[in-house]
């Protein structure tokens, strides 16, 4: 009994594999490859040419680098999006990219801090990223570089018992706000109101970040870790053209889901995506992606 049940497992375990090979298999262009380190690279994305997606000035192509250190010879695989911005994963659907992207910090000995990061066609996730300030005498600035919208924060903390006890991020030493959406390219731009002399000892430096929701968690002893963090992850919206689905769907040799799928409009309000009808599963952007449950 207990060798059939788990005879019954082995199999079923077996099937699953297979069916996940089949699935994973799938997500390419013939031909082409399906990873970079480790990150998978399903279509409409590609890493080299005829592997990816492409209309007009928009194209889904990412390039997949090694650079190797001079100092311990260690060599690093990373898949860059745009403007050297690091890819971590990839979702089909809802169609996210996670990115990584540099905390800003300003300390005592330097006037002001200024950063900035382009997402080209894409967005910064409004419903998956806060925008978040950390610090004892700093202010900052969240702008949205193609619009108006600009947010700031002020943060003050009088002593370092007042911060230590701040219960999560809330308006002491740490607050987080939230943005409009079909934000593409923004910068952030940080000072202090005193030079952090009253809290100099305990609060040297302030920083500033967008990151998706989750990824940080404000307490006093993160407060002295993010001294060393240098990136966050952020979840940017794709969305294939700019075009609504009416309209993606007039031009034939530009509509970019295949046989047994259909279209949806973008969170961001911008652009369209392809998911698989109900009843069939696999990668909608591929001529032959969507499949029907076998039997
Ligand atoms: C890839 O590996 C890095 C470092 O080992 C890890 O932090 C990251 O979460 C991994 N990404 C995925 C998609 O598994
Ligand atoms: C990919 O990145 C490498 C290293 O930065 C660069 O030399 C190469 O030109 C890039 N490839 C493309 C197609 O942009
Ligand atoms: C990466 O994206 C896939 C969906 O494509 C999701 O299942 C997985 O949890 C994500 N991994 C991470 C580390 O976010
Ligand atoms: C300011 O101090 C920090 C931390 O001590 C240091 O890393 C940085 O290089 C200094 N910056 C300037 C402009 O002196
Ligand atoms: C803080 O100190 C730095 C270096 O001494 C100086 O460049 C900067 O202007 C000062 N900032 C303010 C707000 O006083
Ligand atoms: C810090 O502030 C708290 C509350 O305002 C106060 O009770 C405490 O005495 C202050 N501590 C110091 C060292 O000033
Ligand atoms: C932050 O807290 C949430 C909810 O408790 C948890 O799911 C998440 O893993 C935490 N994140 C970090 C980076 O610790
Ligand atoms: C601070 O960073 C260390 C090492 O990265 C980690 O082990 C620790 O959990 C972090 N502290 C907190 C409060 O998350
Ligand atoms: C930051 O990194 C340095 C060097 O790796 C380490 O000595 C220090 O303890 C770290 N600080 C924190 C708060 O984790
Ligand atoms: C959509 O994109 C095309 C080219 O990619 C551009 O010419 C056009 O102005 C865009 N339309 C809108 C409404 O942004």
């Amino acid at each position: 009994m207990g060798f059939l049940n788990s005879l019954h497992l082995k199999l079923a375990l077996l099937v699953t594999t297979a069916a996940t090979l089949a699935a994973a298999e799938a997500q390419t262009k013939p031909g082409c490859n399906n990873k970079c380190g480790n990150v998978s690279v399903p279509y409409p994305f590609g890493t080299s040419e005829n592997c990816y997606y492409r209309d007009e000035d928009l194209n889904f192509f990412l390039n997949c680098t090694t650079t190797t250190s001079p100092s311990s010879g260690e060599a690093t695989t990373q898949l860059i999006y745009g403007d050297n911005i690091p890819v971590l994963n990839i979702s089909l659907d809802p169609p996210e990219l996670t990115v990584s992207a540099d905390v800003s910090y300003h300390c005592y000995n330097s006037s002001y801090s200024y950063n900035w990061m382009k997402v080209g066609k894409f967005s910064i996730s409004n419903t998956e990223n806060r925008f978040t300030v950390v610090g004892c005498d700093t202010y900052a600035y969240f702008r949205d570089l193609s619009s108006t919208f600009r947010t700031g924060s002020m943060l003050t903390c009088s002593n370092e018992t007042k911060f230590k006890e701040a219960g999560g991020c809330s308006g002491v030493g740490c607050c987080q706000t939230s943005f409009p959406q079909a934000i593409t390219n923004y910068d952030i731009t940080l000072r202090s109101f005193e030079n952090y002399s009253d809290v100099r000892d305990f609060n040297p430096c302030g920083y500033a970040f967008i990151a998706k929701e989750g990824s940080f968690n404000f307490s006093y002893r993160e407060l002295l870790n993010l001294s060393n963090r240098t990136q966050f992850p952020v979840v940017v919206d794709w969305s294939v053209s700019n075009q609504t689905c009416p309209e993606a769907q007039k031009d034939k040799r530009s509509y970019a889901c295949k046989q047994n799928s259909r279209c949806k409009e973008s969170v961001s309000g911008i652009g369209y995506y392809c998911v698989c009808e109900d009843g069939f599963r696999g990668n909608p952007y591929l001529d032959t992606g969507c499949k029907g449950k076998p039997q």
